[in-house]
């Protein structure tokens, strides 16, 4: 059977697996985490292309694949274009910031859009911005030490929470909302909730992605006829970590040597 391929800088397209999952449970998925390259937020559209095409081919080597899902909304913002020309024969689905969706539900209100700086600074979002700027009170922040926080590098939780509040002190008082603009980022769902004084609603765009995907599926008579038939069927090839077999999903994690032991229980607390 053919496989839907999700793939990330690390943990954070977990997210954005969960709910394929939720919505398509009789498909099958391959899910690439590149965890030994993350961050992406702060790589060159170039750098970025390189490794995501090599992330591509290395899941077409392994599986046959009916569809992309980029699981990372600075791949999507940065080389979206020529990475899905480098595959023409396969469909992508991308995942850009819930912004439009905020705004819709929040109109007037003051919106805040976490990202990678990539995201932040990039043509995709900014032009967004633009579009629904006179609906919505918009910031728009760079938040850079959330991603290496939950790939577990080397930052301590109360360091942190420290960071967190500082970066956010600006915001405490009047957001209403917040986008999370990276796939990493519900993963600290709780932690960002402790920042605001008001009672924040988080709008995270993986649902929209899920949607997307199956209707794409769906366009293209590619979907799986059985809607749960084979959600038992699982193979976990693993790169150079374990994984313990809890979705039936075929995993890659390309972690650093020397970060295995703390990754797979990174896996085990995300999946
Ligand atoms: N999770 C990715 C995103 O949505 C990339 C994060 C990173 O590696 O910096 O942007």
């Amino acid at each position: 059977m053919s496989k839907i391929a999700v793939f990330d800088s690390g943990f954070g397209g977990l997210t954005v697996l969960k709910e394929l999952q939720k919505l398509m449970p009789g498909e099958q998925y391959i899910y690439y985490g590149d965890s030994a390259n993350a961050p992406y937020g702060e790589k060159s559209p170039e750098e970025l292309l390189k490794l995501t095409t090599e992330v591509c081919n290395k899941i077409l080597a392994e599986d046959d694949v009916k569809c992309f899902v980029i699981a990372c909304n600075t791949t999507t913002s940065e080389a979206f274009g020529p990475l899905t020309a480098n595959f023409p024969d396969k469909p992508f689905v991308g995942i850009e910031p819930a912004l439009r969706w905020a705004v819709e539900e929040n109109p007037g209100k003051h919106i805040l859009v976490l990202g990678t700086t990539a995201t932040v600074n990039g043509r995709r979002l900014r032009s967004r911005y633009e579009e629904l700027k006179d609906k919505a009170k918009i910031s728009l922040l760079a938040a850079t030490r959330i991603v290496p926080y939950v790939e577990g590098h080397d930052i301590t939780r109360e360091a942190f929470m420290d960071y967190l509040r500082e970066t956010l002190a600006p915001y405490r008082k009047d957001t209403d909302c917040v986008v999370l603009g990276c796939t990493h980022f519900p993963f600290v769902r709780e932690e960002l909730r402790k920042c605001f004084d008001k009672e924040i609603r988080f709008y995270d765009a993986a649902i929209s992605v899920a949607r997307e995907t199956k209707a794409l599926l769906s366009e293209r008579g590619l979907l799986a006829e059985s809607a749960a038939g084979d959600a038992s069927t699982s193979g976990i090839i693993t790169e150079n970590i374990s994984n313990t077999n809890k979705t039936p999903v075929t995993l890659f994690m390309n972690s650093d040597p020397d970060r295995i032991n703390r990754e797979k229980e990174l896996l085990d607390e995300y999946q």
